[in-house]
């Protein structure tokens, strides 16, 4: 499951493109045959909405394992669930499946029109121009969902000053103590080394963390890990992984989000391949996957929060 999670989830992007692409072309067709009686025009039509269903249902499945992939649910779900990328995935998932189902009529329709028995045209156009819809609102949700409305709104204000970057690793010492653990318990983060983790926020960030809405510049994210041992968390530390939100300007591309991570006792043998300690700060080359897998979130201030049922009340 592991495997199939990171070899086929990625392949979601490319997939729904087909997906969105193929019934919009059969529909030109449908169009095309009404003025233009060639046959080929309508066997094309059927070819593409085969071609449509099929990438549909694998844009369905990666979409679920691609989801998983990037930590914005933890387990398999028909239905993600409410709280997941601010509703956002539920609604795309449930549109999605809704599409399919019907695409299954495109389907239906390219037989006929096979066997040389076609619907009547106006049907099959009106059926072409659904199926099109629907799969462009879908694919639509989904890439605002992942690369954000145009229209942001802007920042909240800040809560403070931003501090320089390089004390950003300085300002999570006590952070245990500083800052508000947002998790009732401990859960495993697939999407950080399998690691067991705990989320805490700045004081002042508590409310905007819970409700997925953008955070105030200055506010201090500290995710603690401990190592898995026979999938149980253990007490030997983890590296401690670190965002601080800075000023929107200063990094556009992730809303002002700067990335940090330390690890002072790096166990033998880890994922990561890190021998010796270390503290990478902004602009470490080693940062680049935090930043790919966050910018995905950008619906959710590129947070991906805590999984349900982990919340802290
Ligand atoms: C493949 C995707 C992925 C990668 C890579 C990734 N993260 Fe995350 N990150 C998530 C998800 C999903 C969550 C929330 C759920 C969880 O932790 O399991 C999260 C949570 C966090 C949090 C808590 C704040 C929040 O988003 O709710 C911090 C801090 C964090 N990550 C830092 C990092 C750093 C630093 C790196 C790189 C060293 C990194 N992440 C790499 C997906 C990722």
């Amino acid at each position: 499951m592991e495997t199939l999670v990171h070899l086929l989830g990625p392949l979601h992007p490319p997939l729904v493109h087909f997906a969105v692409a193929c019934p919009i072309l059969a529909f030109f067709a449908v169009i095309g045959q009404r003025f233009w009686k060639k046959p080929w025009l309508s066997y094309s039509a059927g070819a593409l909405w085969i071609f449509g269903f099929l990438a549909a249902l694998g844009a369905l499945l990666t979409g679920h394992l691609f989801s998983l992939h990037l930590g914005m649910e933890t387990q398999w779900a028909i239905i993600p669930p409410k709280t997941a990328m601010k509703g956002h995935l539920r609604d795309h998932a449930l549109l999605g499946t809704f599409s399919f189902l019907f695409s299954i009529l495109t389907v239906w329709a390219s037989v006929k029109i096979i066997r040389n028995k076609p619907w009547p045209s106006g049907f099959l156009l009106f059926l072409g121009l659904t199926v099109a819809v629907l799969f462009g609102i879908t694919g639509h949700e989904g890439g605002e969902m992942v690369y954000g409305a145009e229209d942001n709104p802007n920042v909240a204000a800040s809560a403070s000053p931003t501090p320089p970057a390089g004390n950003l690793l300085e300002m999570t010492q006590n952070y245990s103590k500083v800052l508000v653990k947002m998790n009732s318990k401990t859960w495993n983060s697939r999407t950080h080394g399998h690691r067991w983790v705990n989320t805490y926020v700045s004081k002042e960030a508590v409310g905007a963390y819970k409700n997925s809405k953008l955070l105030p510049e200055g506010s201090l994210v500290v995710k603690e890990s401990f190592e898995n041992v026979d999938g149980k968390p253990s007490t030997t530390a983890g590296p401690l992984y670190v965002m601080l939100k800075g000023k929107a300007s200063d990094s556009p591309s992730t809303g002002g989000w700067q990335f940090a991570l330390q690890w002072d006792k790096p166990v033998p043998g880890n994922n990561e391949q890190i021998q010796t300690p270390v503290k990478w700060l902004p602009g470490d080359h080693n940062l680049n996957s935090c930043v790919r897998c966050h910018n995905r979130f950008k619906a959710a201030d590129y947070l991906g929060g805590i999984p349900e049922g982990f919340e802290n009340p």
